[in-house]
């Protein structure tokens, strides 16, 4: 009998890469969603790339613990997922209360439910925002956390310390957070990618935005940090790379291969990119020029950060694989496939 994933937020931007990967590695998926911050397209997407016609799909929220027990009931879960969050972090800090009351209380019903339901691995997708503005660089997963500058980033450290805590005192409950970097980029197919509602906050969206003519102008956030070229470092991790993280860490806890029973894995590069070079290569790989100006900085915004990946290479088996020229011509490619389909 296959075994089955709970995969929340499954419609969404990254929840459908990972639900291609785990389909692909022979895993069933159950995608529930609330479709709160998307459409079915990455679902049609999904049943499209791996020809399975028949996944599940359950419209339903997170925050109503009813409806959580309900997929309990309804099926034999052996992993649960869990994307289903608010993500934007300019937000979050206008609507925190918005922001903790749905990203906490999803969290504290799926956990409910499995306490309630039984034996159950949990994969909680985190961020490297939990690591704030450190000096230490790159950042290991035993690098302090930083107090968060964001109620968005605030909730992923507390659901990491609430999944960390039920772990222990549940011992038949195992436990993985996986900390992205900068996830960016699209399936090959270009069937799924990111679908940003309104004006992007991050800047691969915003870059293919202005490519295809949506947006006038690039706005670059600050060229005056003591960087080699002035702008920000980040680790941009290509979505495909970052789903296969998932279908690893799943299998280490489904195969019972865990060393604790609660692990955090860093999921980038290693390697950081300046936003200047992203633009740069972007321009290159995609053979076109975009319209950019240097503005001031962004409040907030961390002057560089990426990962140290080795524990995610030696214990998961898993590195990042795709260059980041494929990764950003497959962003530009699912940009160009998702206007013809709003043109239509
Ligand atoms: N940037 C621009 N112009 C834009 C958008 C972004 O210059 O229009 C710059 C930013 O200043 C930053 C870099 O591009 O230097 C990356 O910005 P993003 O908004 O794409 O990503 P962030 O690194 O700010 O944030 C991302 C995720 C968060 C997560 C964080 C973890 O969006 O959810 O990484 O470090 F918390």
């Amino acid at each position: 009998m296959k075994k089955q994933i709970l995969v929340s937020g499954g419609a969404g931007y990254i929840g459908s890469h990972v639900t291609v990967e785990l389909i692909n590695a022979g895993y069933d998926v159950i995608v529930a969603d609330n479709m709160s911050n998307c459409d079915m397209t990455c679902y049609e997407g999904v049943k499209k790339i791996t020809g399975k016609q028949d996944i599940p799909f359950v419209e339903m929220d997170f925050c109503d613990y009813g409806a959580v027990e309900k997929l309990f009931t309804d099926y034999k879960i052996d992993a649960v997922i869990h994307f289903a969050a608010f993500k934007a972090v300019g937000e979050s800090v206008v609507k925190p209360i918005m922001y903790y009351k749905n990203n906490l209380l999803s969290f504290l019903n799926l956990l409910e439910a499995i306490q309630k339901y039984g034996a159950c691995n949990v994969l909680f997708s985190s961020s490297a925002t939990v690591y704030g503005e450190t000096k230490d660089l790159p950042v290991t997963e035993s690098t302090q956390r930083l107090p968060s500058t964001s109620p968005y980033g605030n909730t992923k450290q507390i659901c990491e310390d609430i999944l960390r805590d039920t772990v222990y005192a549940h011992p038949d409950i195992k436990g993985i957070a996986l900390r992205y970097f900068n996830p960016i980029g699209a399936h090959p197919s270009a069937l799924i990618g990111e679908l940003p509602r309104g004006v992007p906050n991050n800047l691969v969206p915003y870059i293919t935005q202005t490519a295809i003519g949506k947006r006038k102008c690039l706005n670059i956030f600050g060229n005056d940090y003591p960087t080699p070229d002035g702008t920000c470092l980040r680790d941009y991790i290509d979505v495909v790379d970052l789903a296969k993280a998932h279908v690893a860490a799943v299998t280490r806890m489904i195969e019972g291969r865990m060393k604790e029973d609660y692990e955090i894995f860093n999921v980038g590069t290693g390697c950081p990119i300046s936003v200047l070079e992203l633009v740069t290569t972007f321009e290159k790989v995609n053979n076109l020029s975009l319209n950019y100006q240097c503005v001031e900085r962004r409040p907030g915004d961390v002057m560089a950060i990426w990962a140290d990946t080795t524990l995610a290479n030696q214990e998961l088996g898993w590195k990042a694989e795709r260059t980041i020229e494929e990764t950003l011509k497959s962003a530009w490619q699912w940009e160009q496939y998702i206007s013809q389909k709003e043109n239509k």
